[in-house]
């Protein structure tokens, strides 16, 4: 229900990740008022917490960079948009990570910045902590932003609607009430992060379930590649996957398969460093005919050199040098399509980090860009929103409904699972046309049943549920629209439909 005196900011930024706090520093140092929403109940509970590898630099070198970039998306990353990445890079890290956050980053025995190397990398650029780069990141950045004057950060409150008029986005319907709170404000920036809620094996967070995309998709935004899911090639195989960094790789360590034998060679030139949707088909492949691949990290001083990676494992009772890997679903490459300034098809509404489609990765992401380009992105796109002039106008929110709160919860836990299936057998790591079609059918369903629900409660889960049904229809159709194999949509022909399937 509308209060009186509508609260208003004039930037909105939804989502804690690496790409909202810098939208917001970026706004505040234009001088806007910014109101940063989480639904996270600990705001550094965000994909960029997790984020191990580091971020890359151009170590002096941009057309290196570019040209990596370009060759691991397959020819398919925008130039132009690579770029605007790539100019800013050196100067975007030296400002706000090491000059205004004060990130120690690791340093050689000679006190140089120490530089690692992943995958499909042709230089060593990357600058890292451990390898837990994310959260020394993210932590500070938090810390910075919630102590600055101009922005207030307000944690475990999700954002539900996009508040939209005649084509403009005014900011959104919070669920700080049971039928939703209006937030007014003069821009919006989604930075809501990625998917990885879709599937049954992701490298996100829980709470990955697309709401940006979904809610732009909503407002009639216009959104592209999304059938270009990113699976990374080594995460833990067992039970609660967690990422086993491509630093490790791009330190020595080596892909074998049951028969101890290393395989990545006949598969690509670059072998365990060649790019992330071959390494990540190659492991599968050799996991279904040997029925096991494991990362041997014996030529590295693991525990020395990776000393968080080597904890989580003695956490999980994994010893020796061996590490059971399997692909897991990493990174949306797509998203809502934006400008080199984050500007979304709708007037006054931005997107950034990995709920944007920048045209920076195509069809497959370059590893650590993604902090790069939450960086570079939110800090142009904070800076626009603020400067735009927008000043936040209060029109009619979208009223929702709760007149049946105590429906049961067990609903949007059933249908997720539902979804997760549908999506682990036809939209991983190949794709098969008619599997597709299918996996549309089922979705399209799945959609109609969560829709007629949602008129009868307001709930974080059920608007979740209904984020994700969005997005893995969006996926589908842009997954059947694309007959090619490129990048980390891999299409393959002929294969029989299982009688089993998701729809059982
Ligand atoms: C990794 O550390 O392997 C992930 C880096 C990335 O996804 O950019």
């Amino acid at each position: 229900t509308a209060t009186d005196t509508p609260e208003t900011a004039d930037v909105l930024v939804v989502g804690s990740g690496i790409a909202g706090c810098s939208a917001a520093l970026a706004a505040a140092r234009a001088g806007a008022a910014v109101l940063l929403l989480t639904k996270a109940e600990r705001p550094d509970d965000a994909s960029t917490d997790w984020a191990q590898g580091g971020i890359s630099t151009t170590r002096g070198d941009p057309a290196a960079l570019t040209d990596d970039i370009i060759a691991a998306s397959d020819d398919t990353a925008d130039p132009d948009a690579v770029g605007t990445l790539v100019e800013a890079a050196d100067e975007a890290v030296e400002d706000v990570l090491i000059d205004t956050l004060g990130i120690e980053f690791d340093e050689t025995a000679a006190g140089e910045l120490d530089y690692t190397r992943e995958a499909a990398h042709s230089e060593r650029r990357i600058l890292h902590v451990d390898a837990a780069t994310g959260t020394h990141i993210l932590r500070p950045f938090l810390n910075h932003v919630d102590d600055r004057e101009r922005i207030e950060v307000r944690q475990d409150t999700a954002a539900l609607e996009l508040i939209t008029h005649e084509g403009r986005v005014h900011g959104v319907v919070s669920d700080e009430d049971a039928t939703g709170t209006p937030i007014y404000a003069g821009t919006t920036i989604l930075a809501t992060g990625g998917i990885g809620a879709l599937y049954g094996r992701s490298t996100n967070p829980d709470d990955a379930t697309g709401d940006g995309v979904a809610m732009a998709a909503l407002a009639g935004a216009d959104v592209a590649d999304l059938e270009f899911v990113q699976f990374h090639p080594t995460a833990y195989a067992g039970e609660s996957p967690f990422l086993l960094s491509e630093a490790l790789r791009g330190e020595g360590a080596l892909l074998r398969n049951a028969r101890g034998e290393r395989f990545m060679p006949d598969y690509h030139p670059d072998a365990e460093l060649g790019p992330r949707d071959v390494v990540a088909r190659a492991v599968e492949t050799e996991r279904e005919a040997t029925g096991n691949v494991v990362l041997d990290v014996s030529p590295l001083e693991f525990g020395d050199e990776f000393p968080g990676i080597a904890e989580k494992c003695r956490d999980r009772g994994i010893g020796g040098d061996e590490i059971p890997v399997a692909p897991c679903e990493h990174f949306l490459c797509g998203g809502v399509a934006v400008d080199d300034r984050g500007r979304t098809s709708l007037e006054r509404l931005y997107a950034v980090g990995e709920c944007a489609r920048t045209g920076v990765h195509g069809a497959n992401r370059l590893a650590s860009t993604s902090l790069l380009e939450g960086l570079v992105w939110g800090l142009r796109a904070g800076e626009d929103a603020a400067t735009a002039g927008a000043e936040p106008e209060v029109v009619e929110a979208p009223e929702l409904l709760n007149r049946d709160p105590d429906l049961p919860e067990r609903f949007a836990a059933e249908k997720f699972t539902r979804l997760q299936r549908t999506m682990d057998e036809f939209l991983g790591l190949e794709r098969d046309p008619d599997e597709i079609a299918r996996a549309g059918a089922v979705l399209r369903r799945l959609k109609g049943e969560v829709d007629a629900y949602i008129r009868t409660r307001t709930a974080r889960d059920l608007y979740e549920l209904r984020n994700a049904s969005v997005v893995a229809l969006l996926i589908a159709r842009a997954a059947g629209e694309n007959p090619e194999s490129v990048g980390c949509h891999y299409v393959v022909e002929d294969e029989s439909v299982p009688e089993q399937t998701a729809t059982d």
